[in-house]
């Protein structure tokens, strides 16, 4: 039985996290880490990670940046494997996830779909065909209650894009300010935040006359959740410390 903790139980991510668990024979929920504390879900709630003193093999973490020094920590003292899906990191706390890296078993990913890491390869084939001629730009959109734009994932698709397409980038998020016509070298980001969007990511490869687009729409919040329980099962097999990612799990 694999032993999680949920950590941002009571949003909206981790209530589906939790629900995947009920229904799941080989995974039992230990506890929960969440801000606002909680008596009423079927696992003890804690308000910080140095609260909890019982075992776990994984952590799950769909919460917030504020939350990555406790979570750390605690990995870090009791040698449990994280699995970080929150996203809107700043690059320092990037280094810090690096270091912490060093001493225990960390899987990141700012998406848990199956389906957006199959298309990060398929963008970078296209990239690597494509780049040289063809304008690149990144369209997505999400619920209104986002608070970081554009999205982790948005920023790994431009990342994959950028390390294949052959030349140096330079990533433009507004072009309000600035009157002149497109660089070949810029890869466009445009973020859409309105109603109860899920999450859709589109890559626009525009040449001349011709457009190839390739998209991806999430449905509903359970595709990232189960991509991180299935993380959380690889996880509890690895013993080496290190940073690892969906692309250990999409092969
Ligand atoms: N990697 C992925 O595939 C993926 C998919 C969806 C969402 N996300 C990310 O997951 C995060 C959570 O998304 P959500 O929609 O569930 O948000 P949400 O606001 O509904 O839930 C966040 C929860 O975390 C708790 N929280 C906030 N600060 C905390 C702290 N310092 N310590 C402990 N708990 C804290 C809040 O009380 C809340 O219950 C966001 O960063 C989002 O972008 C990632």
């Amino acid at each position: 039985m694999l032993k999680i903790i949920i950590s941002g139980c009571n949003g909206h991510m981790g209530r589906v996290v939790a629900d995947l668990c009920a229904a799941d024979p080989k995974v039992e929920v230990v506890a929960g880490f969440d801000v606002l504390g909680s008596n009423d879900r079927e696992f003890p709630v804690f308000t910080s990670p140095a609260q909890f003193t019982g075992e776990a093999d994984a952590v799950i973490d769909f919460s917030s940046p504020a939350a990555l020094d406790g979570l750390l920590d605690f990995a870090k003292a009791t040698k449990t494997a994280l699995v970080l899906a929150t996203t809107g990191y700043t690059p320092e706390q990037v280094a810090q996830i690096g270091a912490a890296a060093c001493e225990v078993p960390v899987f990141r990913s700012a998406n848990m779909s199956l389906g957006i890491n199959v298309l990060l390869e398929l963008v970078k084939k296209a990239a690597s065909v494509l780049g040289d001629s063809y304008d690149i730009e990144i369209v997505e959109r999400h619920h209104r209650r986002k608070v970081d734009a554009p999205s982790g994932t948005a920023l790994m698709i431009a990342d994959a894009a950028a390390s294949s397409c052959g030349h140096e980038t330079e990533y433009v998020y507004s072009r309000h300010e600035v009157r002149q016509p497109r660089d070949k070298k810029e890869i466009g980001i445009s973020a859409v935040r309105g109603g109860t969007i899920v999450g859709e990511h589109e890559i626009i490869f525009a040449g001349h006359d011709e457009v190839m687009e390739i998209k991806h729409t999430a449905l509903s919040r359970e595709i990232f959740a189960q991509g991180a329980i299935e993380a959380a099962k690889f996880m509890a097999g690895v013993t080496e410390p290190g940073l690892y990612d969906m692309s250990q799990l999409v092969k």
